[in-house]
């Protein structure tokens, strides 16, 4: 069995029509039927697998599918958005309860969509009012954002799986800020796993893309079904980006990973240093005991801190020299966003952190320059330069 890095560059290479060694892109949207009668059956739309119209099904998709598929080890089917995946997701079961968290307000923002077209009931995911607990029942939804964004804090999988299946209700888990190979919500008990593969199967800033992976084939042929009808698939160009991504899948993941955890580290350990640094939230500083099992290759590449006012946290970004001000997260480059920006649930006094792919010593060097307000950061600096990295 080959491992991570060479499924990320060969996974898809069965499906492969052409000696181009590098998947053309199709850009057609409709493929010619076959020119024998005999083979001409009423009907194959309903067959995922025929390469009919572009928003059914086409080769580079499916590329990406099968690379995705050869990574985690279950079916995987890709969307136009992480949205779309999750807009998926609701549709495939159909909750009449939905448990869900605070994270990423445009899930919720779909759940209230459901809420108020179809009576959707919404718990706390985090709630601890049994009451609540027993309106979730047989068929229901508890989705799971682990990694929590903005905040990149880790929720034990294993629990949530027990309180769900206990009511025989199904667990979906966003793990967008953890992608693979940090974590496999699967090992843990989820039922349906969710990216954006927007930010870190993208890795580049440059494509929108979503990901539902699943535990047959049978839930895989169902989607896509759905997915036709919804018109939800990937498009042609964005999808010849995302192979294109996930030839340095494990490089991009492995690196951001590490940097993220020396920065979180290092600004941890000077927080005195920094009086306007109030707080850093991030996995790698919680002591929970389940951690070491559900991330054995490296923590989230996405931290937040909190400054001692907005003013000070709105006016950060601007003193920085490497950091994009800018949403998003799990690119190349390094970005840092004043959260309320786009979320406005969020304390004035956040900025939502994502390490790219510079050198962590000078992202270090530049946010201990804006954080330090003008005061001597010589014996710091001089730190930061003898760091391993
Ligand atoms: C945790 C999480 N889930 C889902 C999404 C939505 O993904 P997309 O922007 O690809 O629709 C995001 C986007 O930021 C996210 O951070």
């Amino acid at each position: 069995m080959t491992q991570f890095s060479t499924n990320s560059i060969h996974g898809g290479d069965h499906l492969k029509t052409h000696s181009d060694v590098i998947t053309p892109i199709h850009i057609t949207t409709t493929y010619s039927y076959s020119s024998n009668p005999d083979e001409l059956v009423p009907g194959g739309l309903t067959d995922p697998k025929t390469l009919i119209y572009s928003r059914e099904n086409h080769p580079n998709a499916a590329q990406i599918e099968a690379i995705v598929e050869s990574l985690v080890g279950y079916p995987t089917v890709v969307y136009n958005s992480g949205l779309s995946a999750f807009n998926a997701l609701m549709t495939h079961v159909n909750p009449k309860t939905l448990a869900i968290g605070d994270g990423y307000h445009g899930c919720q923002g779909i759940a209230d969509i459901w809420k108020r077209n179809f009576g959707l009931k919404q718990i706390h995911i985090l709630s601890d009012d049994e009451k609540e607990w027993q309106g979730v029942k047989e068929g229901d939804l508890v989705h799971l954002e682990t990694p929590l964004n903005p905040y990149g804090t880790y929720y034990d999988i294993t629990e949530f799986a027990q309180k769900a299946h206990a009511r025989g209700a199904v667990l979906s888990v966003d793990a967008t800020f953890a992608p693979p190979p940090l974590l496999d919500p699967f090992q843990f008990g989820a039922d349906i796993v969710m990216h954006s593969a927007t930010k870190f199967f993208g890795g580049h800033s440059d494509l929108l893309a979503g990901l539902l992976i699943v535990k047959t084939p049978e839930i895989k042929n169902k989607l896509l079904l759905d997915r036709l009808v919804l018109g939800s698939n990937i498009a042609n160009l964005e999808s010849a980006l995302l192979v294109r991504s996930l030839r340095t899948f494990e490089l991009r993941v492995a690196r951001q990973a590490k940097s993220a955890a020396t920065i979180v580290a290092f600004l941890s350990r000077h927080q005195d240093a920094f009086p306007v640094l109030e707080r850093i939230h991030h996995g790698s500083l919680q002591d929970d005991e389940f951690i070491k099992a559900q991330y054995p290759n490296g923590h989230t590449p996405v931290f937040s801190i909190e400054l001692t006012s907005a003013d000070k946290a709105k006016s950060l970004p601007s003193k920085l020299r490497l950091f994009h001000h800018a949403t998003s997260l799990g690119g190349a480059e390094s970005l840092i966003e004043w959260r309320a920006m786009s979320d406005d649930h969020i304390s004035k006094k956040l900025l939502r952190i994502s390490v790219g792919l510079e050198d962590p010593r000078d992202l270090l060097e530049d946010l201990v320059t804006g954080l330090s307000q003008n005061s001597d950061i010589a014996d710091l600096t001089s730190e930061i330069h003898k760091l391993s990295v």
